[in-house]
Formats: C-alpha cells, sequence, structure tokens
C-alpha cells in the first residue's frame, strides 16, 4: 500500500518540481510565438506609450521569467491600473482596480508565479533609491494582441509594470517615466 502511494506520488512531485523549474530558469527561453492583429477601431489604449499590437508582427511569448535573487535585474514599465487606464481589466490577484497613487506592480508571467507573489511586497531598486511595492496583477508574457490585453503585445519575460507612485518614489522625473533598468527583491 506504501509502496504504492510512493509509486503513485513520485512521477506527480517530479512534475511539481520541474514545473517550479520552467516558470523561475535561470536562462529564460521563449515559448511559442503570436502573429498580431490589427486592434479593432478606438481600442488599444496608449496611454503611458503603451505599445499597441501591429497586425502581422510577430511578437515571442515566454512561459518563464530570470531566476530571481537578491537584486533580480528587471525593466520597469508604466502601467494604471485603474479603472479605464491602459492595464485592461481588473487586477489579478484580487480582481479590483486600484489607485496609481499607491505604489503596486504587475510582474511578468514567470515572476508572478501563478498568483504565488499575490499581494506580497517587492522592494525596488534604482537611482540609488529603493521603494517597496505590493504585487497585484501579471503582465501577461504568454499571450497578447486581444481584448482581454487591451491589444497590446505580450509583456517580455523580465518586466516590473509600474504605477507612476513607483516611479515617483524613485525620483524618475516624469518626462523620463516609461522604460527604466531596475533590480527587485522579495520584500
Ligand atoms: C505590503 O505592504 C502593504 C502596504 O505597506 C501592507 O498593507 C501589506 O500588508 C503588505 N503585504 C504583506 C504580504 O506583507
Amino acid at each position: 500500500m506504501r509502496n504504492t502511494i510512493l509509486l503513485v506520488s513520485l512521477p506527480i512531485l517530479f512534475v511539481l518540481a520541474l514545473n517550479c523549474l520552467e516558470v523561475e530558469a535561470q536562462v529564460c527561453r521563449p515559448s511559442g510565438k503570436i502573429i498580431g492583429k490589427k486592434p479593432p477601431h478606438g481600442k488599444c489604449n496608449t496611454e503611458d506609450d503603451s505599445d499597441c499590437c501591429f497586425k502581422g508582427k510577430i511578437y515571442t511569448t515566454y512561459k518563464c521569467s530570470p531566476q530571481v535573487s537578491s537584486h533580480t535585474k528587471a525593466v520597469l514599465t508604466l502601467n494604471s491600473f485603474e479603472k479605464g487606464g491602459d492595464g485592461g481589466g481588473p487586477s489579478e490577484c484580487d480582481k479590483k482596480y486600484h489607485s496609481d497613487d499607491r505604489p503596486i506592480v504587475a510582474l511578468s508571467t514567470g515572476w508572478f508565479n501563478r498568483k504565488s507573489r499575490c499581494l506580497n511586497n517587492i522592494t525596488i531598486s534604482a537611482n540609488g533609491r529603493s521603494v517597496v511595492a505590493m504585487v497585484v496583477d501579471e503582465c501577461d508574457s504568454t499571450m497578447g494582441c486581444d481584448e482581454v490585453h487591451d491589444y497590446q503585445p505580450p509583456c517580455a519575460d523580465n518586466i516590473v509594470d509600474a504605477s507612476r507612485a513607483v516611479w515617483e518614489a524613485l525620483g524618475v522625473p516624469k518626462n523620463d517615466w516609461g522604460y527604466m533598468d531596475i533590480t527587485w527583491a522579495d520584500a
């Protein structure tokens, strides 16, 4: 009986372990590609310099993100988590909209790690400053160019997509908001 349980559970444990490895891989390789569709007229919110998908353009997708460390390298981008903002629907973690005056972020799929960081805080560092921000959403690296994703391309595998409060706390002049190299760690 006990052997049977072992025989049955070992492969399951193995698959679980493999899945974990896949999510935060040392090196994250693309998982596929999607071909962009033209957003319907008036769709795709370009506020915060968001990209809209182009018809026929090929976008790379990822199911993983680079391994997390005490100073994980990432690209900080700007997002609105408010209703009607460029973030699309409500946040994945709590199905709510959030004020951009709060330091909150969305993480690339691998780092979001199937909601495991939901409502946890991360410390973001850049410019000799740091800010603690709460994870409320996923920056989907696996899909994009559809209504759910506001007709924006899939995220890269290394994105911390942040509210304006994060950019302000890091002391970045408003004209420079958009893309910036940062490091982050679990707080
Ligand atoms: C994250 O920070 C917020 C704001 O400081 C706090 O309310 C919340 O409890 C923190 N979350 C966790 C999981 O510690």
